[in-house]
């Protein structure tokens, strides 16, 4: 398999000033300030603030709910209905398996039962030590490439169920989600 060139959005501050709660919070606020107004601002508002804290919790959707003048149920439901919006934390490294129509058709759902069967877990669901999360996508835009798996922001290509286990301690000895050109 192959991977394509990451782009270097980080998922997350690896160094010593992770900001408060307090200080999500206000971002936050900040957040809902920008978007209330706008037509449509509440899929941004929604963006921002995962980016923010990484994934949606109770407590943030409420707020956005406040702001935007909707109730909860009406907030949950544009999350859920969103594949990329997630109201559980993430692990570090987020796997989505393409189940698209090219992607499909060769093997990508053979693809997906081997990480399930590797990671021990569903899809939607994250290793108890936090270290990958399971999605599926739709289209990667890579068809040519089918099946496609995307590790973060690295698009990995041509994956082999078979190759699944020998990816993921890749990705785990830190050497998979970067730049690569070696065929699996
Ligand atoms: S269907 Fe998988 S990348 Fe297009």
């Amino acid at each position: 398999m192959t991977a394509l060139s990451a782009p270097a959005a980080s998922r997350g501050c690896a160094c010593c000033c992770e900001p408060s709660e307090a200080e999500l919070y206000v971002r936050l606020d900040e957040v809902i300030g920008e978007y209330r107004d706008k037509p449509g601002g509440l899929i941004p508002a929604l963006q921002t603030a995962q980016s923010v804290f990484g994934y949606l919790p109770e407590p943030v959707i409420r707020k956005i709910a406040d702001g935007f003048g909707k109730t909860v149920s009406e907030v949950t439901g544009v999350v859920t209905f969103y594949s990329f919006f997630t109201l559980h934390p993430r692990g570090k490294y987020l796997v989505r398996v393409c189940l698209g129509t090219a992607c499909y058709v060769r093997g990508g759902k053979e693809v997906l039962d081997a990480f399930k069967k590797r990671l021990k877990i569903d899809v939607g669901e994250t290793t108890p030590d936090r270290q990958f999360s399971l999605e599926v996508g739709r289209c990667f835009g890579a068809c040519g490439m089918a099946p496609v798996v995307m590790v973060n922001d690295t698009v990995h290509q041509r994956v082999k169920p078979a190759r699944v286990g020998e990816l993921v301690n890749r990705i785990l000895a830190g050497g998979a989600v970067a730049v690569e050109k070696e065929q699996a």
